[in-house]
C-alpha cells in the first residue's frame, strides 16, 4: 500500500459508514392532555423515509393495532382515550429494513383528564337556576 492509497481507501470506508443510515426524527412525539373518550394522534416522522418501518410501543410493549388505537402511516392514531389503556410511556420507532438499524424517538405521554361531563353538568344545572329565576 503507497501513500496515495491510503487517504483514498479512509474516505470510501468513511463514507461507506456514514450512507448506509442516514436518518434522524423530524418529528416527535410530544406529550399532551386530552378528555377521556375523545381522539389525538401521537406524530412522528424521519428525515429520509427511504426502506423505513416505524411501529410504537407503550413502557417498552409493542402496541398492536386495534379499532381504537392504531398506527395511521407513521403516526399513532387513538380514536378514544382510555385513562387506563393509554398510561404510560409512548415511544415512536423508526428501522431500516434492510439494515436493522434502529432509532428511538423520545418518550411521550398522554394527560387524560375526566371532567368534562361533570364541568357540562354543573353548566347545565347552572343554566337551569338562572333561567327558573327568570
Ligand atoms: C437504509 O439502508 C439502506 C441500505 O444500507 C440504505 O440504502 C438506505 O439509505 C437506508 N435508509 C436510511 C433512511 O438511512
Ligand atoms: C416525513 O418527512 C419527510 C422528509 O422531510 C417528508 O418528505 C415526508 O413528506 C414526511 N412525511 C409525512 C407524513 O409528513
Ligand atoms: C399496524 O398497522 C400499520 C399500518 O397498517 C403497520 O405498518 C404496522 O406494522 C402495524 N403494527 C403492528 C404491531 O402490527
Amino acid at each position: 500500500m503507497n501513500s496515495k492509497t491510503l487517504p483514498v481507501l479512509i474516505i470510501l470506508v468513511f463514507n461507506f459508514g456514514c450512507a448506509q443510515d442516514n436518518f434522524y426524527f423530524n418529528v416527535q412525539p410530544k406529550d399532551a392532555s386530552v378528555i377521556s373518550g375523545q381522539s389525538t394522534i401521537l406524530e412522528c416522522n424521519v428525515s429520509n423515509t427511504k426502506q423505513i418501518i416505524f411501529y410504537w410501543t407503550l413502557n417498552g410493549d409493542t402496541v398492536a393495532n386495534t379499532t381504537r388505537r392504531y398506527q395511521d402511516g407513521s403516526n399513532l392514531r387513538i380514536t378514544r382515550v382510555n385513562r387506563e389503556k393509554d398510561l404510560g410511556e409512548f415511544k415512536c420507532i423508526a428501522m431500516n429494513s434492510s439494515t436493522g438499524f434502529s432509532l428511538f424517538s423520545s418518550g411521550a405521554s398522554l394527560n387524560v383528564m375526566c371532567e368534562l361531563e361533570n364541568v357540562e353538568m354543573e353548566n347545565n344545572w347552572l343554566y337551569f337556576l338562572v333561567f327558573v329565576q327568570f
